[in-house]
């Protein structure tokens, strides 16, 4: 479909070699004066970009802005202007016009113009959706799990969501803390507003000052163009320091007058900056303890702990086991693609006692790769990974076929698997041996 243009002019003459130029690539509407525009674009006919004579009798160009700036999905607006007015044009632009051309108008000029002001369009538009879907992605309810320490953990997201309040996430690798953090962030005011991330372990100490505070031109050898840094680009939203118990000393202090003032200076430079950021944290570390080794800031701590919460391993809180297995269940059913329907109770039951040191982390990446790897539409206990069975896995070299030895071994894993009413992962677990283990001299002796 043709894009449309609305033109706007009370000259008769410009109207008509405008629209005449123009009705080729585009659906044309014309206007003689503001009043009219208006209903034309409040008729519902979309128009993607006006273009409006600065200066008419009655409503003018800037009126014609101002209006189309409230509506949702507005179109772009560019102004024709005379010498006289070009002030005028310039402040406009200021007030949301895409651009202004002078009288005479040159046509080719205009096309291009309108070109660009479509592409333009089209990128806010897209950035507009692509933000909604990383919103929809971050809901509350994408954080699994119904034990009481979830519970908590929930609690405190929902009310930090709607503050600006600085906020420290403790925790083991895996268990959640950017999920938490981008929670917060995309459940909070600032949510239209960037979410930026810096991970302080990944850089070298003056890498990661200019990568935080950005850096003016020759700061230092390399520093060829001046650089914003994340906290220039966090403006207005939200600033995720990851693992922030790796940050040198140095950065530490100017951290800590920026949380105590909003303001910084990009490295090498004598410019205050000031912005609008809130700070989320996150560490695997502990950071209190590294407060009393004298590694880390003890006011830097405070400033940054206004809220805490720590995230505790998921083997503290294996009543989430279950839920988050059946959200990884579905999850990676419907992204690659198969029709897997639940998990054998006996898996589920390795699942449940296995300590999973990986956290949420390794849990996620191995029902992953249960979803890929199952042969029929339930993961059974043929379908899972070796390492799995490690955890309380002695494995028996020496198999013995028959003899006494055979026998006594059939009999005690006879007597076992009674005492334990048949369940097999307590009864590998009573005779010292892997679940898998068990499964083969099950075969073997055809018990
Ligand atoms: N409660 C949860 N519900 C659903 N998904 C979760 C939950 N906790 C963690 N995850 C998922 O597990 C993966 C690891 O989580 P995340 O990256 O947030 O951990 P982390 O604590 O930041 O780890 P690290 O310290 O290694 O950076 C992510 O894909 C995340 O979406
Ligand atoms: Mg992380």
């Amino acid at each position: 479909m043709n894009a449309s243009v609305l033109i706007v002019d009370d000259d008769k003459l410009t109207r008509e070699t405008l629209s005449r130029a123009l009705s080729e690539e585009y659906a044309v509407y014309t206007a003689s004066n503001g009043q009219e525009a208006l209903d034309i674009i409040g008729k519902g006919d979309k128009i993607d970009v006006v273009l409006s004579d600065l200066e008419m009798p009655g409503l003018k160009g800037l009126d014609i802005l101002e209006r189309v700036n409230a509506l949702n999905n507005s179109p772009v607006v560019i102004l024709i202007t005379g010498q006289a007015t070009i002030e005028s044009a310039v402040q406009a632009m200021k007030l949301g016009a895409y651009d202004y051309i002078t009288k005479p108008v040159n046509l080719d000029r205009i096309s291009l113009l309108i070109e660009k002001s479509l592409e333009n369009k089209r990128l806010k538009e897209e950035n507009i959706l692509l933000r909604a879907r990383i919103r929809e992605n971050y809901p509350l309810v994408n954080m699994i799990g119904s034990s009481p320490e979830m519970g908590k953990i929930m609690e405190i997201i929902r009310h930090v969501s709607s503050t600006a309040a600085t906020a420290l996430i403790e925790g083991e690798s895996g268990t959640g803390k950017e999920l938490i953090a981008n929670i917060i962030h995309y459940n909070s005011p600032r949510s239209d507003k960037p979410f930026i991330k810096v991970s302080c372990a990944a850089f070298a100490e003056g890498v990661l000052e200019s990568e935080i505070f950005g850096h003016e031109k020759g700061a230092f050898t390399g520093a060829v163009s001046s650089k914003k840094g994340r906290f220039e680009l966090a403006d207005g939203g939200t600033l995720f320091l990851d693992e922030i118990g790796d940050i040198p000393l140095g950065i530490q202090v100017k951290l800590l007058r920026f949380l105590q003032e909003k303001t910084f200076e990009r490295v090498g430079g004598n410019k205050t900056c000031q912005v609008d950021v809130r700070i989320i944290s996150a560490t695997n570390k502990h950071l209190e303890r590294l407060v009393s080794e004298g590694s880390f800031r003890e006011d830097l701590y405070y400033r940054l702990r206004v809220v805490k919460i720590d995230v505790p391993p998921l083997r503290k809180r294996k009543g989430d086991i279950d839920d988050l297995a059946g959200f990884f269940l579905n999850k990676y059913s419907q992204i690659h693609n198969r029709h897997i329907t639940g998990i054998s109770d006996e898996v589920m039951a390795m699942i449940r006692s296995y300590d999973w040191p990986g956290n949420v982390r390794e849990l996620m990446n191995c029902i992953e790769s249960f979803v890929v790897l199952a042969r029929g539409s339930q993961v059974t206990i043929d379908d899972i990974p070796d390492y799995l069975f490690s955890q309380c896995d002695v494995r028996h070299a020496d198999d013995h076929e028959d003899g006494v030895l055979a026998e006594m071994e059939r009999q005690t894993i006879m007597d076992t698997m009674r005492d334990t009413g048949g369940n097999k992962v307590e009864a590998a677990k009573k005779l010292g041996i892997g679940l898998r283990t068990l499964y083969r001299k099950i075969e073997k002796f055809q018990l």
